[in-house]
């Protein structure tokens, strides 16, 4: 049997606390959550989740690295605070060539000035932001049309 097309699902900082993180923003879904979710949504279209949460930078750009060595057939990326400031993770997104669709629970446009600058976006594919939780099954649904 062929392998099943994979997409990796990164998250940055901060996001291991969702559930209890500022709930008013973030709401009440915790990442294992979401994670369950996006699995069945994959498998029901036949393909797998390689779902990973890190608080350190290096680790999603090796992680973006490792999806590119796999052949994967998507990235979504939820880079948390980082996508605000990282142009390593912007260069790691164009060394790529795989597709990166970056994610967002919150709309970052409505929030903070200093968040509406997006490294990430610069090198994304589309972005999905403001929808909760449902904005990974948003960007998952999209991913699995590729
Ligand atoms: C976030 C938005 C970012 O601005 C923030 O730093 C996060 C979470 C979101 O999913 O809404 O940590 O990426």
């Amino acid at each position: 049997m062929a392998d099943r097309p994979t997409i990796f699902v990164l998250n940055g900082p901060n996001l291991n606390l969702l559930g209890t993180r500022e709930p008013e923003i973030y709401g009440t879904d915790t990442l294992d959550d979401i994670a369950g979710r996006l699995d069945d949504q994959a498998r029901a279209a036949g393909a797998v989740i390689d779902f990973r949460q890190s608080n350190h930078e290096g680790h999603l750009i090796d992680w973006l690295h490792e999806a590119q060595a796999d052949g994967a057939k998507a990235v979504l990326l939820n880079a948390a605070g980082f996508t605000h400031t990282s142009i390593a993770i912007l260069d790691a997104i164009k060394a790529i060539t795989v597709p990166v669709f970056e994610v967002h629970l919150s709309d970052p446009h409505q929030r903070e000035e200093f968040r509406h600058l997006s490294y990430v976006s610069m090198g994304a594919k589309a972005v999905f932001a403001g929808h909760g939780a449902k904005s990974y099954e948003l960007a998952l649904d999209v991913a699995l049309q590729l």
